[in-house]
Protein backbone atom coordinates (compact mmCIF):
# COMPACT_ATOMS: atom_id res chain seq x y z
CA UNK A 1 0.00 0.00 0.00
CA UNK A 2 0.85 3.71 -0.75
CA UNK A 3 2.40 4.97 2.77
CA UNK A 4 3.09 9.10 2.62
CA UNK A 5 4.57 10.06 5.65
CA UNK A 6 3.98 13.51 4.27
CA UNK A 7 -0.18 12.77 4.41
CA UNK A 8 -1.27 16.39 4.13
CA UNK A 9 -4.80 15.70 2.70
CA UNK A 10 -7.71 13.33 3.77
CA UNK A 11 -11.14 12.74 2.77
CA UNK A 12 -13.15 12.29 6.48
CA UNK A 13 -16.51 10.67 6.88
CA UNK A 14 -18.70 10.84 9.88
CA UNK A 15 -22.24 8.73 10.69
CA UNK A 16 -22.21 8.10 14.05
CA UNK A 17 -25.66 9.06 14.65
CA UNK A 18 -28.29 11.21 12.60
CA UNK A 19 -26.06 13.42 10.46
CA UNK A 20 -24.40 12.33 7.34
CA UNK A 21 -21.37 14.08 6.80
CA UNK A 22 -18.45 14.16 4.37
CA UNK A 23 -15.43 17.18 4.87
CA UNK A 24 -11.73 17.32 2.68
CA UNK A 25 -9.38 18.64 5.47
CA UNK A 26 -5.74 20.04 4.59
CA UNK A 27 -2.54 20.09 7.03
CA UNK A 28 -0.50 22.90 5.79
CA UNK A 29 2.42 24.66 7.71
CA UNK A 30 0.59 23.53 10.95
CA UNK A 31 -2.68 24.51 10.22
CA UNK A 32 -5.35 22.63 9.34
CA UNK A 33 -7.30 24.21 6.37
CA UNK A 34 -11.25 22.69 5.28
CA UNK A 35 -11.10 22.55 2.17
CA UNK A 36 -14.98 21.32 1.97
CA UNK A 37 -17.16 20.26 4.21
CA UNK A 38 -20.56 19.45 3.58
CA UNK A 39 -23.92 17.89 5.88
CA UNK A 40 -26.96 16.15 5.13
CA UNK A 41 -28.48 16.73 7.96
CA UNK A 42 -31.77 14.24 9.22
CA UNK A 43 -33.21 16.56 11.35
CA UNK A 44 -36.28 17.01 9.54
CA UNK A 45 -36.84 13.16 9.55
CA UNK A 46 -36.35 12.28 13.29
CA UNK A 47 -37.89 15.52 14.64
CA UNK A 48 -41.64 14.00 13.78
CA UNK A 49 -40.48 11.13 16.67
CA UNK A 50 -38.56 13.55 18.90
CA UNK A 51 -35.71 11.92 18.55
CA UNK A 52 -33.24 9.43 16.59
CA UNK A 53 -34.65 6.46 15.01
CA UNK A 54 -31.56 3.98 14.31
CA UNK A 55 -32.91 1.85 11.69
CA UNK A 56 -34.31 4.83 9.80
CA UNK A 57 -30.70 6.83 10.70
CA UNK A 58 -28.76 3.81 8.86
CA UNK A 59 -30.92 3.66 5.67
CA UNK A 60 -30.83 7.81 5.39
CA UNK A 61 -26.75 7.28 5.50
CA UNK A 62 -27.07 4.77 2.61
CA UNK A 63 -28.71 7.18 0.58
CA UNK A 64 -26.92 10.36 1.25
CA UNK A 65 -23.32 9.41 1.35
CA UNK A 66 -22.16 8.45 -2.08
CA UNK A 67 -23.65 11.89 -3.15
CA UNK A 68 -22.29 13.62 -0.33
CA UNK A 69 -18.46 11.96 -1.23
CA UNK A 70 -19.10 13.17 -4.66
CA UNK A 71 -20.27 16.57 -3.63
CA UNK A 72 -17.68 16.90 -1.59
CA UNK A 73 -14.53 15.87 -3.90
CA UNK A 74 -15.61 17.90 -6.19
CA UNK A 75 -16.47 21.17 -4.23
CA UNK A 76 -12.34 20.46 -3.15
CA UNK A 77 -11.39 20.10 -6.89
CA UNK A 78 -9.81 16.99 -6.01
CA UNK A 79 -9.35 13.68 -7.47
CA UNK A 80 -9.25 11.26 -5.44
CA UNK A 81 -6.34 9.39 -6.33
CA UNK A 82 -4.83 13.11 -4.91
CA UNK A 83 -5.78 12.41 -1.08
CA UNK A 84 -2.94 11.02 1.28
CA UNK A 85 -5.81 9.10 3.43
CA UNK A 86 -9.65 8.28 3.70
CA UNK A 87 -11.11 8.33 7.44
CA UNK A 88 -13.75 7.74 9.38
CA UNK A 89 -15.74 7.56 12.61
CA UNK A 90 -15.79 3.77 13.87
CA UNK A 91 -16.52 4.60 17.59
CA UNK A 92 -18.98 5.09 19.66
CA UNK A 93 -22.33 5.52 17.94
CA UNK A 94 -25.40 3.92 16.66
CA UNK A 95 -23.84 0.20 15.02
CA UNK A 96 -25.69 0.78 11.67
CA UNK A 97 -25.22 4.15 10.99
CA UNK A 98 -20.99 3.57 12.00
CA UNK A 99 -21.10 0.50 9.77
CA UNK A 100 -22.25 2.86 6.60
CA UNK A 101 -19.38 5.24 7.01
CA UNK A 102 -16.66 3.14 7.68
CA UNK A 103 -17.99 0.39 4.93
CA UNK A 104 -17.83 3.45 2.74
CA UNK A 105 -14.25 4.51 3.50
CA UNK A 106 -12.98 1.23 3.91
CA UNK A 107 -14.00 0.41 0.04
CA UNK A 108 -12.44 3.99 -1.14
CA UNK A 109 -9.26 3.31 0.51
CA UNK A 110 -8.85 -0.39 -0.63
CA UNK A 111 -9.66 0.31 -4.68
CA UNK A 112 -7.59 3.62 -4.58
CA UNK A 113 -4.53 2.31 -2.17
CA UNK A 114 -4.74 4.68 0.56
CA UNK A 115 -4.54 4.54 4.13
CA UNK A 116 -7.88 4.12 6.30
CA UNK A 117 -7.77 5.75 9.36
CA UNK A 118 -10.61 5.05 12.28
CA UNK A 119 -11.71 7.80 14.02
CA UNK A 120 -13.22 7.70 17.63
CA UNK A 121 -16.21 10.11 17.73
CA UNK A 122 -15.26 12.35 20.73
CA UNK A 123 -11.16 12.54 19.64
CA UNK A 124 -12.88 14.06 16.62
CA UNK A 125 -14.81 16.27 18.94
CA UNK A 126 -11.25 17.07 20.86
CA UNK A 127 -9.81 18.26 17.03
CA UNK A 128 -12.55 20.44 16.43
CA UNK A 129 -10.75 23.53 18.34
CA UNK A 130 -7.99 22.77 15.80
CA UNK A 131 -10.20 24.15 12.97
CA UNK A 132 -9.88 27.22 14.77
CA UNK A 133 -7.07 30.02 13.85
CA UNK A 134 -6.33 29.51 17.52
CA UNK A 135 -4.81 26.37 18.92
CA UNK A 136 -4.21 25.25 22.17
CA UNK A 137 -1.16 23.26 22.99
CA UNK A 138 -1.54 20.25 25.75
CA UNK A 139 -1.40 20.09 28.37
CA UNK A 140 -5.12 21.93 28.56
CA UNK A 141 -8.88 20.65 30.31
CA UNK A 142 -11.49 19.79 27.73
CA UNK A 143 -15.02 20.34 28.17
CA UNK A 144 -17.20 18.41 26.21
CA UNK A 145 -20.71 18.47 25.78
CA UNK A 146 -22.63 16.63 23.26
CA UNK A 147 -26.13 14.57 22.68
CA UNK A 148 -24.52 11.57 24.37
CA UNK A 149 -21.47 12.42 26.63
CA UNK A 150 -20.52 15.40 29.17
CA UNK A 151 -17.37 15.06 30.17
CA UNK A 152 -13.78 16.75 31.96
CA UNK A 153 -10.84 15.46 29.90
CA UNK A 154 -7.19 16.48 30.12
CA UNK A 155 -5.44 16.28 27.34
CA UNK A 156 -1.34 15.53 28.17
CA UNK A 157 -0.12 15.11 24.66
CA UNK A 158 -2.47 15.15 21.36
CA UNK A 159 -3.27 11.41 21.91
CA UNK A 160 -3.25 11.30 25.66
CA UNK A 161 -6.65 11.97 27.17
CA UNK A 162 -7.78 11.25 30.74
CA UNK A 163 -11.19 11.44 31.94
CA UNK A 164 -11.50 13.76 35.28
CA UNK A 165 -15.28 14.49 35.50
CA UNK A 166 -18.44 12.78 33.82
CA UNK A 167 -22.09 13.23 33.78
CA UNK A 168 -23.86 10.23 35.50
CA UNK A 169 -26.71 10.27 33.99
CA UNK A 170 -28.02 12.54 30.77
CA UNK A 171 -25.54 14.06 28.65
CA UNK A 172 -26.19 18.10 28.90
CA UNK A 173 -27.43 17.69 25.28
CA UNK A 174 -29.87 14.98 26.00
CA UNK A 175 -30.97 17.21 28.87
CA UNK A 176 -31.51 20.18 26.32
CA UNK A 177 -33.24 17.94 23.80
CA UNK A 178 -35.67 15.73 26.94
CA UNK A 179 -36.60 18.99 28.77
CA UNK A 180 -37.68 20.59 24.39
CA UNK A 181 -39.74 17.80 24.16
CA UNK A 182 -41.42 18.34 27.56
CA UNK A 183 -41.68 22.54 26.51
CA UNK A 184 -43.14 21.21 22.90
CA UNK A 185 -40.19 22.89 21.28
CA UNK A 186 -39.31 21.23 18.27
CA UNK A 187 -35.76 18.40 17.88
CA UNK A 188 -32.95 19.00 18.43
CA UNK A 189 -33.38 20.68 21.57
CA UNK A 190 -30.54 22.80 22.35
CA UNK A 191 -31.14 25.56 19.32
CA UNK A 192 -34.85 25.56 20.23
CA UNK A 193 -33.89 25.96 24.17
CA UNK A 194 -31.92 28.46 22.80
CA UNK A 195 -34.05 30.60 20.75
CA UNK A 196 -37.66 30.54 22.85
CA UNK A 197 -34.66 31.56 25.91
CA UNK A 198 -33.85 35.02 24.11
CA UNK A 199 -37.31 36.62 25.27
CA UNK A 200 -37.18 34.81 28.16
CA UNK A 201 -36.48 35.27 32.10
CA UNK A 202 -33.81 33.37 33.33
CA UNK A 203 -34.57 33.75 37.38
CA UNK A 204 -37.99 33.26 36.58
CA UNK A 205 -37.88 29.62 37.93
CA UNK A 206 -34.85 28.20 40.17
CA UNK A 207 -34.14 24.91 39.55
CA UNK A 208 -31.65 22.67 41.12
CA UNK A 209 -27.99 21.96 40.18
CA UNK A 210 -27.87 18.27 40.38
CA UNK A 211 -24.77 16.83 41.81
CA UNK A 212 -23.37 13.43 42.72
CA UNK A 213 -22.94 12.21 45.73
CA UNK A 214 -19.13 10.15 46.75
CA UNK A 215 -20.32 7.26 48.73
CA UNK A 216 -17.91 8.12 51.59
CA UNK A 217 -19.90 11.38 51.66
CA UNK A 218 -19.42 14.45 50.18
CA UNK A 219 -20.03 15.50 46.00
CA UNK A 220 -17.91 14.47 43.31
CA UNK A 221 -16.62 18.01 42.36
CA UNK A 222 -16.36 17.54 38.78
CA UNK A 223 -18.98 14.97 37.99
CA UNK A 224 -22.25 16.26 36.84
CA UNK A 225 -26.13 14.93 37.24
CA UNK A 226 -29.21 16.73 35.19
CA UNK A 227 -31.69 13.54 35.37
CA UNK A 228 -32.84 15.50 38.41
CA UNK A 229 -33.06 19.28 36.71
CA UNK A 230 -35.06 17.65 34.07
CA UNK A 231 -37.47 16.53 36.66
CA UNK A 232 -37.53 19.58 38.18
CA UNK A 233 -39.06 21.06 34.99
CA UNK A 234 -41.31 18.46 34.39
CA UNK A 235 -42.69 19.12 38.03
CA UNK A 236 -42.77 22.85 37.23
CA UNK A 237 -44.91 21.83 34.36
CA UNK A 238 -47.43 19.45 35.96
CA UNK A 239 -47.51 22.06 38.45
CA UNK A 240 -48.66 24.80 35.91
CA UNK A 241 -51.13 22.69 34.50
CA UNK A 242 -52.42 21.53 37.38
CA UNK A 243 -53.16 25.58 38.48
CA UNK A 244 -54.48 25.63 34.71
CA UNK A 245 -51.89 28.49 34.11
CA UNK A 246 -50.58 29.58 30.61
CA UNK A 247 -47.12 28.08 30.10
CA UNK A 248 -44.37 30.22 30.25
CA UNK A 249 -42.57 28.55 27.85
CA UNK A 250 -39.54 31.19 27.11
CA UNK A 251 -39.45 31.51 30.82
CA UNK A 252 -39.19 27.64 31.66
CA UNK A 253 -36.32 27.76 28.77
CA UNK A 254 -34.30 30.35 29.75
CA UNK A 255 -34.46 29.23 33.37
CA UNK A 256 -33.28 25.42 32.65
CA UNK A 257 -30.87 26.68 30.10
CA UNK A 258 -28.84 29.31 32.95
CA UNK A 259 -28.60 26.61 35.46
CA UNK A 260 -26.78 23.85 32.91
CA UNK A 261 -24.93 26.95 32.06
CA UNK A 262 -23.93 27.89 35.21
CA UNK A 263 -22.91 24.21 36.40
CA UNK A 264 -20.84 23.54 33.66
CA UNK A 265 -18.87 26.91 33.82
CA UNK A 266 -18.26 26.52 36.97
CA UNK A 267 -17.38 22.91 37.52
CA UNK A 268 -14.75 23.05 34.27
CA UNK A 269 -13.00 26.32 35.70
CA UNK A 270 -12.88 24.84 39.28
CA UNK A 271 -11.50 21.62 38.41
CA UNK A 272 -9.14 23.78 35.56
CA UNK A 273 -7.71 25.52 38.77
CA UNK A 274 -7.60 22.09 41.05
CA UNK A 275 -5.72 20.33 38.60
CA UNK A 276 -3.43 23.53 37.18
CA UNK A 277 -4.27 23.55 33.66
CA UNK A 278 -4.47 26.97 32.31
CA UNK A 279 -6.28 26.55 29.53
CA UNK A 280 -9.86 24.83 28.88
CA UNK A 281 -11.29 24.03 25.33
CA UNK A 282 -14.80 23.92 25.00
CA UNK A 283 -16.23 21.51 22.21
CA UNK A 284 -19.07 19.15 21.59
CA UNK A 285 -23.10 20.08 20.25
CA UNK A 286 -24.08 22.21 23.17
CA UNK A 287 -20.40 24.53 22.80
CA UNK A 288 -22.42 25.88 19.92
CA UNK A 289 -24.70 27.49 23.11
CA UNK A 290 -24.20 31.33 22.66
CA UNK A 291 -24.96 32.20 26.64
CA UNK A 292 -22.18 29.14 27.64
CA UNK A 293 -19.86 30.71 24.95
CA UNK A 294 -20.47 33.94 26.73
CA UNK A 295 -20.61 32.80 30.49
CA UNK A 296 -16.92 30.88 29.87
CA UNK A 297 -15.57 33.55 28.41
CA UNK A 298 -16.25 35.47 30.91
CA UNK A 299 -15.21 33.19 33.43
CA UNK A 300 -12.21 32.26 32.35
CA UNK A 301 -11.11 35.57 31.95
CA UNK A 302 -11.92 36.41 35.79
CA UNK A 303 -9.87 33.11 36.94
CA UNK A 304 -6.87 33.80 34.26
CA UNK A 305 -7.54 30.93 32.35
CA UNK A 306 -7.17 30.73 28.64
CA UNK A 307 -10.03 29.60 26.97
CA UNK A 308 -10.17 27.86 23.63
CA UNK A 309 -13.90 27.61 21.28
CA UNK A 310 -14.08 24.91 18.88
CA UNK A 311 -15.89 27.50 15.54
CA UNK A 312 -19.52 27.60 16.04
CA UNK A 313 -19.56 25.69 12.55
CA UNK A 314 -17.68 23.03 13.83
CA UNK A 315 -19.52 22.11 17.46
CA UNK A 316 -22.11 20.04 16.02
CA UNK A 317 -21.80 16.90 14.40
CA UNK A 318 -19.40 17.48 11.43
CA UNK A 319 -16.52 15.48 9.55
CA UNK A 320 -14.27 18.22 9.04
CA UNK A 321 -13.07 17.93 13.03
CA UNK A 322 -13.03 13.38 11.86
CA UNK A 323 -10.34 15.05 9.23
CA UNK A 324 -8.55 17.28 11.67
CA UNK A 325 -8.59 14.19 14.11
CA UNK A 326 -6.86 11.94 11.32
CA UNK A 327 -4.23 14.19 10.29
CA UNK A 328 -3.22 14.60 13.72
CA UNK A 329 -2.83 10.93 14.48
CA UNK A 330 -1.18 10.69 10.94
CA UNK A 331 1.03 13.55 12.08
CA UNK A 332 2.20 12.34 15.52
CA UNK A 333 2.35 8.54 15.10
CA UNK A 334 2.92 8.15 11.20
CA UNK A 335 -0.01 5.38 11.67
CA UNK A 336 -2.92 4.31 9.78
CA UNK A 337 -6.07 1.59 11.08
CA UNK A 338 -6.04 -1.80 9.73
CA UNK A 339 -8.94 -2.19 6.55
CA UNK A 340 -10.13 -4.94 9.05
CA UNK A 341 -11.17 -2.47 11.64
CA UNK A 342 -14.78 -2.99 12.30
CA UNK A 343 -16.95 -0.74 14.31
CA UNK A 344 -17.82 -0.11 18.20
CA UNK A 345 -20.97 1.11 19.63
CA UNK A 346 -19.74 1.88 23.25
CA UNK A 347 -15.88 2.69 23.50
CA UNK A 348 -14.06 4.87 25.95
CA UNK A 349 -12.21 7.79 24.44
CA UNK A 350 -9.13 6.25 26.49
CA UNK A 351 -9.15 3.22 24.31
CA UNK A 352 -9.09 5.54 21.07
CA UNK A 353 -5.17 4.22 20.37
CA UNK A 354 -6.56 0.51 19.48
CA UNK A 355 -8.34 1.95 16.65
CA UNK A 356 -4.75 1.88 15.03
CA UNK A 357 -3.11 -0.99 15.96
CA UNK A 358 -2.65 -3.87 13.76
CA UNK A 359 -4.45 -6.78 13.60
CA UNK A 360 -7.32 -4.56 14.94
CA UNK A 361 -8.71 -5.28 18.23
CA UNK A 362 -12.32 -5.74 16.69
O1 LIG B 1 -22.09 16.87 19.14
P1 LIG B 1 -23.47 16.62 18.67
O2 LIG B 1 -23.87 17.16 17.32
O3 LIG B 1 -23.80 15.10 18.63
C1 LIG B 1 -23.35 14.18 19.57
O4 LIG B 1 -22.21 13.71 19.44
O5 LIG B 1 -24.14 13.93 20.49
O6 LIG B 1 -24.43 17.21 19.79
C2 LIG B 1 -25.80 17.22 19.63
C3 LIG B 1 -26.41 17.84 20.87
C4 LIG B 1 -27.93 17.77 20.88
O7 LIG B 1 -28.34 17.26 22.11
C5 LIG B 1 -28.35 19.22 20.69
O8 LIG B 1 -29.58 19.53 21.31
C6 LIG B 1 -27.19 19.95 21.32
O9 LIG B 1 -26.05 19.21 20.98
N1 LIG B 1 -27.07 21.32 20.81
C7 LIG B 1 -27.19 22.43 21.58
C8 LIG B 1 -27.08 23.53 20.70
N2 LIG B 1 -26.88 23.06 19.42
C9 LIG B 1 -26.87 21.69 19.53
N3 LIG B 1 -27.40 22.57 22.90
C10 LIG B 1 -27.52 23.83 23.37
N4 LIG B 1 -27.43 24.92 22.60
C11 LIG B 1 -27.23 24.84 21.27
N5 LIG B 1 -27.15 25.93 20.51
ZN1 LIG C 1 -20.86 14.24 18.41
Amino acid sequence: MRYNIQAQTVLALETSCDDSAAAVVRREEGQIQVIASNIASQDGMHAKWGGVVPEMASRQHLEALPFLVRQTLEESDLEITSLDAVAATVAPGLAGSLMIGSITARSLAALHQLPFLGVHHLEGHLASVFLSPDRPSPPYLVLLVSGGHTELISVNSFSDFNRLGRSHDDAAGEAFDKVARLLGLPYPGGPSIEKASEIGDPDKFSFPKGRVSRPEGGFYPYDFSFSGLKTAVLRQVEKLNKDREALPINDLAASFQKVVVDVLVERTIRCAIDKDLTSVVLVGGVAANKLLREVMTKRANDNGVNLFLAPKAFCTDNAAMIGAAALIRLESKLRSSSLELGIKPRMPLAEAGLLYQFPPPF
